[in-house]
This record gives structure tokens, sequence and C-alpha cells, in this order.
């Protein structure tokens, strides 16, 4: 609080990457500065503003009515995803395995802001959800600050595989997407990353 408040009164705004999203909020509430969330555990929109841009430029501005499958964690770069799919009218279908879902205030909110009949479905089957979708998109299975689960979620991740047999699933056309730092061989193969 004291450094936010600090911050308040020689700068025009912040730009934050951190852990706690909390930490965010509060920062921006005793600053009372323009906050820029750059990264936090719950969300990530910055990456999914310069997604969607991509999206938008490979589609040629075509967006309402696609459909994007993440195949994966559902994290920070999932959520903040969800989020502006959802406000531009594309449908988002999110495998992960059991206990790694999308936190369900995440859900509440995607049908909230949802526009032009854009849906949020789960999945625990990958194949079930990359059929005849537009995109694939997948991020590492250890976000940063998990990694004493390494282990654990490599092993329950190991289904959750984008490789070519999965993409085959996805629309011919279908775009692969990642936040990148990738790990190859584990969320993506090699083979996919390079195509
Ligand atoms: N889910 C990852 C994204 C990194 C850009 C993390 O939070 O570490």
């Amino acid at each position: 609080r004291d450094t936010a408040r600090v911050f308040g009164r020689i700068a025009h705004g912040a730009i934050i990457r951190t852990f706690a999203q909390q930490d965010v909020v509060e920062f921006a509430d005793f600053s009372q500065l323009p906050t820029i969330n750059a990264l936090s555990n719950e969300e990530h929109p910055c990456q999914a503003l310069a997604d969607l841009q991509t999206l938008a430029e490979r589609w040629q501005g075509a967006l309402e009515g696609r459909r994007i499958a993440f195949v994966g964690d559902g994290n920070d770069v999932c959520t903040s995803l969800v989020h502006a799919a959802m406000m531009l009218g594309i449908s988002m279908h999110v495998a992960t395995p059991k206990g790694y879902e999308l936190p369900d205030e995440v859900v509440d909110q995607a049908a909230d802001v949802s526009q032009h009949g854009a849906g949020l479905t789960e999945f625990t089957d990958p194949k079930a959800a990359v059929r005849d979708v537009d995109a694939v998109y997948t991020d590492v299975w250890t976000s940063m600050g998990q990694e004493v689960e390494y282990a654990e979620r490599k092993r329950k991740f190991s289904r959750y595989q984008v490789n070519d047999a999965l993409m085959g699933l996805a629309r011919p056309d279908a775009l692969f997407m990642h936040c990148l730092p990738a790990h190859r061989g584990e969320e993506v193969t090699d083979e996919v990353i390079e195509s």
C-alpha cells in the first residue's frame, strides 16, 4: 500500500507482472493509477489481446462464429483467452484433466460477457474438444510458481499433448497457438510448433 501510494504521486500508470491478482487490484486501489495486469496467477489479459490481434490478422477480421480449443491447464492464459473470445463472439472448447478446470467464477463470467451467441464448453477429452475447431491453443502444464508440482502435473497432463494426431482432428486449416515459452515434447510436439 505504501509503495502504491508513492507511485501514485510520481507516475502516470503502472504495469505489473506478479503472482496474486489481488496485489494488482490493491495496487490500483491505493495508487489510483491506471494499472495494467501483465500476468498474475489468475489472468493474463495482455496475452489475450495479442492472441486475438494475431487471429484477427490471420482470419482477416472474421472472428465471429469461430471456435478455439484450449487444451491443457485451465490457467491464467486460458482464463483471459476465454474472456476475450467470448466478447468477440468466438466459442471456446476447454479440455483439462479433472481438478484443473477453469474456476467456476470464470465460467460464470464467460456467460456474462458472451456476445453473438459465443459459448464455453468444458471437456475432459482433448479429442472431443478439438473436433472442427479453427485454432488449437495450449500453454505449459506447470506455470510460474507451481514448480514443485512439475512431476505430478507432467503425469496428469500427458494425455493433453498437442501433437499431429490431435491437430488432425481439428479443421484442416486450423492454426496452432501457444503463449510461449513452450516445453517441446510436453504440451506440444516439435512437429506441431514448427508447422
Ligand atoms: N501460464 C504461464 C504463462 C506464461 C506466459 C504462466 O503463468 O507461467
